[in-house]
């Protein structure tokens, strides 16, 4: 091959060259041991002087050409390595969008209930010292009361000569709150509270309550019936009974668990709710005296009430889930049905 057949050709195949295998070819075709430029090169010394000095230069000028060229395609195969042509005609690819986990459904519409009767949503922390979560609502240390609450201690304990804990229901944001405002209020608040206790179908370590606490002058049961009648009402869209069975938190007095009818059956019996026709769904009460005095609260002139919601057993019943286990499964297949 000439130096103008090589010129003509080498250029053509660079530019159509793939990738930096196929350039890789190119240069060994051209420019390796027996290439056929380097052929011509090792060749200059049997030419004649002139034919040397005429050729010499031509063909080392092509060399130079040539690496450049190789270079420059090497350059830009390695940047646009990813680079893929636009085919307009190709499938779109489904973008499966997410949606919101039923639980977190069902504190949304919760929170708008009592944000709609004049509630205000307070947040609060997780960790608690004993205080807050045992004795500012009455259960002092030796109290068997606290045996109804199989408690998670932290280790980091006796920090601020105060023992810590996960705190085991939401009643403490009650204290939290009454220690920094004055009354009247009415406030709800939900969030994850921890029991180190059995799991099973219907007892987590870890679940959600909500707690309620209303304070003001001349506060009285039926205004707490109300309430809870009201929010139980709008929550399953139906009519909805409820039983106050007598029961014992030292936070309150008098103390009452508070069970609705089934929605599932109205009352009639069923699976649900055991044949029984009611659901237990909350320990409640009116606000017990002592806790007002721990928060500098005169117990003569503000009464109110309080309860706490398990918000995982609310969520069983409403759409007819049988384990609380499911709620932290990971499982898509139960997560997907909502
Ligand atoms: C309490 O925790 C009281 N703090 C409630 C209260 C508030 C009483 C204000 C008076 C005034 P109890 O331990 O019963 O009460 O729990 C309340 C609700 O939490 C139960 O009705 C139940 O629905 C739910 N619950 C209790 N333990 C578990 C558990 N291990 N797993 C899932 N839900 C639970």
């Amino acid at each position: 091959m000439t130096l103008q057949e090589i010129k003509q050709n080498v250029f053509k195949e660079i530019s159509e060259a793939k990738d930096i295998k196929n350039l890789e070819e190119i240069r060994i075709k051209y420019l390796g041991r027996k290439g056929l430029l380097t052929n011509i090169l090792k060749s200059l010394k049997d030419l004649s002087l002139e034919k040397r000095k005429e050729l010499g230069p031509l063909a080392n000028e092509l060399k130079k050409e040539i690496e450049n060229a190789l270079k420059d395609k090497k350059e830009f195969l390695i940047t646009n390595a990813n680079f893929r042509p636009l085919d307009l005609s190709l499938p779109g690819k489904k973008i499966s969008l997410g949606h919101l986990h039923p639980f977190t459904n069902l504190e949304k519409q919760i929170n708008e209930i009592f944000a709609q009767m004049g509630f205000e949503i307070v947040e609060s922390n997780e960790t608690e010292t004993e205080y807050y979560n045992f004795d500012a609502l009455n259960i002092p240390a030796d109290h068997p009361a606290r045996d109804m609450w199989d408690t998670f201690w932290l280790k980091e304990k006796y920090l601020n000569k105060q023992k810590y804990l996960l705190r085991t229901h939401t009643s403490p944001v009650q204290i939290h709150y009454m220690e920094k405002h004055e009354p009247p209020f009415r406030i709800v608040s939900p969030g994850k509270v921890y029991r180190y206790e059995a799991i099973d179908a219907s007892h987590d370590i870890q679940f959600h309550q909500l707690e309620c606490l209303v304070v003001d002058e001349n506060i009285n049961f039926s205004n707490f019936k109300f309430i809870v009648l009201s929010f139980f009402q709008q929550l399953f869209s139906k009519e909805i009974k409820i039983q106050f069975v007598p029961s014992y938190f030292p936070f309150v007095e008098p103390g009452v668990q508070i069970n609705i009818s089934c929605p599932k059956c109205n009352g009639k019996g069923c699976s649900l709710c055991k044949n029984s026709g009611w659901l237990e769904i909350a320990g409640a009460g009116m606000v017990h005296p002592k806790v007002f005095e721990y928060v500098g609260y005169n117990p003569k002139q503000w009464q109110g009430f309080a309860f706490g919601l398990g918000l995982e057993r609310i969520a069983m019943i409403k759409y007819n889930i049988p384990d609380i286990r499911l709620f932290n499964s990971g499982d898509l297949r139960f997560i997907k049905q909502f």
